[in-house]
């Protein structure tokens, strides 16, 4: 039977640490509120110029490219989650293409924020299950430091999200162990779109180009409503857990590690608890990278198989997130 396993991982994360002592020279803010609030300790940023979200999935394909043995020209499809493009048109699929030097194989760009690996595994999963693509590349990648106020203005958002790339290698293979993408659940409500976006550039505005008006108005920054994010994810969170639990016709006993989008710490305490889970079976990086967005799955993913907490022989894992959109989601994945 046709399935769609990942084949390896790679993370990049840029060299330069922010931690939260760094912040308080920019904007009024202590690590203590941090540290409470989010549970995040430093951040990685890349430098000023230079360098774009592309660059950063472009380290971390290398890396699973590498692991799973692949050439470039091997892969069929470029599945490419971000908020944050290294230009408005064209996506960064493309970019990551051409630095790549792949076929010119179809790359695409897909806008669901937090849930983008979720989203992309799915994807990649049709593709597999259609026959349309053997060997593809999901990849989750950001460069946000550059599109946050990173004054007191900003301050509420500014010191959760940063940049960092997470890659797998995905392939559609022939086996009849029950392994591989088992299940996913991916739901959106567009009614609660403003209460985490960008606004400007926008269609829906006068003038879809940035002018001065809206840079007054700081519509060009990122605004978010977070206790009403806070509020949905702690229902909805555990709601698709068991959606997605009982899609695979599986309970939460035979779930080894769940890896959360890494919004928040508090969000992913509060999951743990609903959930009634055992200790050590959510993980959590968020400490250490903040909230990477797209990245933050498969970032988290290459790094617990390094730290050992997955047996890529064996164990069934849950990857869940809810971000912009709203969109959220959760698929189980067994390894084997
Ligand atoms: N440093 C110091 N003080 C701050 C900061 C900061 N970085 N940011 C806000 N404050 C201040 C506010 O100005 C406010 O001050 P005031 O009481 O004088 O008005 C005070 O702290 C409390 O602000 P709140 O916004 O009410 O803080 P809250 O306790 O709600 O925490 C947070 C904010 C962490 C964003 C919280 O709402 C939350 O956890 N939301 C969940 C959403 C989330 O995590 N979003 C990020 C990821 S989105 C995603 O990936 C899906």
């Amino acid at each position: 039977m046709r399935r769609t396993v990942i084949r390896s991982t790679g993370r990049y994360l840029p060299e330069r640490i922010v931690t939260n002592e760094d912040l308080t020279d920019m904007m009024d803010t202590s690590d203590e509120w941090i540290v409470q609030r989010t549970g995040i300790k430093q951040r990685h940023w890349v430098p000023d110029e230079g360098v774009a979200t592309s660059d950063l999935a472009l380290e971390a394909s290398k890396i699973a490219l590498k692991r799973a043995g692949w050439n470039s020209e091997d892969l069929d499809l470029i599945v490419f989650a971000t908020l944050s493009p290294d230009m408005h048109m064209p996506g960064a699929g493309c970019i990551l293409q051409h630095k790549l030097g792949t076929k010119p194989i179809p790359a695409l760009d897909i806008r669901q924020q937090c849930t983008g690996f979720i989203h992309g595994l799915e994807i990649a999963h049709a593709y597999s299950m259609g026959g349309l693509a053997k060997k593809i590349l999901v990849v989750g990648a950001e460069v946000q430091s550059k599109i946050f106020d990173l004054t007191t203005r900003g301050r509420d958002m500014a010191v959760i999200f940063a940049d960092g790339a997470g890659v797998a290698c995905v392939e559609s293979v022939d086996n009849d162990k029950n392994i591989g993408l088992l299940s996913s659940v991916l739901h959106a409500n567009g009614e609660f779109a403003e209460n985490l976006m960008i606004e400007a550039p926008a269609s829906r505005l006068k003038k879809y180009a940035l002018c001065e008006q809206w840079i007054q108005e700081l519509r060009h920054f990122p605004s978010m409503d977070g206790r009403a994010v806070f509020k949905f994810a702690i229902n909805k969170l555990p709601e698709v857990a068991r959606e997605a639990l009982n899609k695979a016709g599986m309970t939460l006993d035979e779930i080894d590690l769940i890896i959360p989008h890494q919004a928040n710490l508090r969000i992913n305490q509060a999951l743990e608890k609903k959930l009634e889970l055992a200790p050590g079976k959510i993980f959590n990086n968020i400490e250490r990278y903040g909230n990477t967005t797209a990245g933050t799955i498969p970032i988290a993913l290459d790094e617990a198989i390094e730290m050992g907490k997955v047996d890529t022989t064996k164990d069934t894992i849950m990857f869940i997130g809810l971000g912009a959109g709203y969109t959220w989601g959760a698929s189980i994945y067994r390894f084997g």
